[in-house]
């Protein structure tokens, strides 16, 4: 029997919306969820924590425990960006253990942790911390395609998790370009090599992931991902409904209830509808180009964004062929948070400059530096030379040079906030200005409850019928009719006004 994560309240709504899906959008459904019979529901970490600050007004350990009060049977997980969280920097220690102790309190057991370098030791702190707290300790290899990613290396890899804590391991194929005949290799040698319980997480978006989920079955995967079939396809991950109708009767049936299953899809239909301005159509198709060029589909639309911020959009399949170029220079870190971010800006530079590395980002100087971790293949020697300039890099454990943060960001968040507790301390760790802006929004009376009051005020005034025909409307001026249009033009103006965040 192979078991179902299921991710439509997290991996499967920041896939397509950008991570927008609210809580009063999730906890109808959430005792629902809970008695399907999955093997985790995934429903925190990743950009949710940002995503609630930044964007919802919302705050996520209240996210997290108004889940757990619904889901009370089913394994609440996390994504957790090892020494990262729920950030882009790393943390000191101190910040890690006390993050993973509150959200193990709050509400989550099953901890996936992952670094975009594959360094066990930016992901070491944080299994620690995980059994320490009691919880589930899921060590992460992001797969990737490159001469040093051997699949030795890999298992080197879950060895060495293993060693760390790690109870079971994931096999994350972020960019959804595993092909099924690595899903099985890597699954089997894991198995055999390791002996731990492999988890396989996959994205549709080259159109492999099912059969890849399948071929990972077969070689003895516990479990795979999925999202219901609403927030499934495309830049998210295969269906839900799918894999359970694939494998059922078969040696792998998870044995749960299609019937269930379509009364829970039919919900999120409902939620998809709301969130329609947010999804975009290139988001759920197919795209068998990654195959080629292995930018991931989250990647891809930063790329575009910043290409068309500089009127440079006609610059894009150079900066795709670029992008190959600049990793193998960096040593093939795989794409995903923060490296997608790192790879794919300074393949932009080095296009627009129309020299490669005469600019080189903060972020590569950092990453040649040895501040991300250890790359997985040597950096090219003329980059390393320009960047580090006489001095060496360092070959520790980027986080041994951070000193403790904790009581500083306590007495930094007690200026804002007298009676800060500590989960508020956190929340100020990980993000600083966003979570500022978001209590002043909140002591401002700008809730989420408040804010969805005049969002949905304004959707009845757009939506009203006109009472004539706007181009009956005598002596109406063209440009306001035209602003009216765009305004009704299936939510552009949302679309167009909100910036996506990493994933
Ligand atoms: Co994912």
């Amino acid at each position: 029997m192979v078991e179902i994560t299921e991710t439509v309240l997290r991996d499967g709504h920041q896939s397509l919306i950008a991570t927008r899906m609210r809580t009063r959008d999730m906890l109808p459904a959430a005792e629902r969820l809970d008695a399907v019979g999955y093997r985790s529901i995934e429903a925190w970490g990743g950009a949710t924590f940002d995503v609630c600050l930044r964007y919802l007004h919302e705050d996520p350990w209240e996210r997290l425990r108004a889940l757990k009060r619904k889901i009370r049977r089913t394994p609440i997980q996390m994504l957790l960006r090892g020494q990262n969280l729920v950030g882009y920097r790393h943390y000191a220690d101190d910040i890690v253990d006390r993050f993973v102790r509150r959200a193990a309190t709050e509400g989550v057991d099953i901890f996936r942790v992952f670094d975009a370098l594959n360094d066990p030791r930016n992901m070491e702190r944080a299994l620690h911390a995980v059994r320490a707290a009691g919880g589930r300790a899921q060590g992460t290899i992001c797969y990737t395609q490159s001469p040093v990613h051997t699949l030795d290396a890999f298992v080197q890899l879950g060895k060495t998790l293993a060693g760390m804590g790690a109870e079971e391991l994931c096999i994350k194929d972020m960019g959804g370009f595993m092909p099924p005949s690595d899903a099985a290799s890597l699954v089997r040698a894991l198995v055999k090599e390791v002996g731990l319980p492999v988890v396989v997480h996959t994205h549709s978006s080259s159109g492999m992931s099912a059969m890849a989920c399948m071929a990972a079955a077969d070689a003895g995967a516990t479990a795979v991902d999925s999202a219901l079939s609403p927030f499934a396809g495309g830049t998210s991950q295969p269906p839900t409904e799918s894999l359970v109708g694939a494998f059922r009767g078969g040696p792998h049936d998870p044995h749960l209830d299609l019937g269930q299953l379509a009364e829970l899809s039919e919900y999120f239909q409902g939620v998809l509808a709301h969130y329609r301005p947010m999804l975009e159509l290139r988001s759920l198709q197919t795209d068998p180009g990654i195959l080629v060029h292995q930018v991931p589909g989250g990647m891809l639309s930063n790329l575009l964004s910043q290409l068309k911020e500089q009127d440079q959009l006609a610059r894009l399949p150079d900066v795709l062929a670029e992008i190959p170029r600049v990793r193998a220079d960096l040593g093939y870190p795989p794409l995903v948070t923060p490296t997608s971010q790192i790879v794919g800006a300074q393949a932009v530079v080095n296009v627009l400059v129309g020299a490669r590395y005469r600019q080189v980002t903060r972020e590569v100087s950092d990453y040649v530096r040895g501040l991300y971790g250890k790359p997985p293949g040597p950096i090219d020697a003329a980059l390393r030379t320009q960047v580090l300039a006489g001095a060496t890099a360092i070959t520790g454990r980027p986080a041994d040079l951070l000193s403790p943060e904790y009581e500083r960001m306590l007495a930094e968040v007690r200026a804002l906030v007298p009676a800060a507790t500590e989960e508020e301390a956190l929340s100020y760790a990980v993000f600083p200005t966003v979570y500022a802006a978001y209590r002043r929004a909140q002591d401002q009376g700008l809730t989420a409850e408040v804010l969805d009051a005049v969002a949905a005020g304004l959707l009845v005034a757009l939506r009203r019928p006109p009472t004539a025909p706007v181009t009956a409307a005598a002596g109406t001026p063209a440009w306001a009719r035209d602003g009216r249009a765009r305004q009704m033009n299936a939510g552009r103006w949302v679309r167009e006004n909100h910036a996506r965040p990493g994933r």
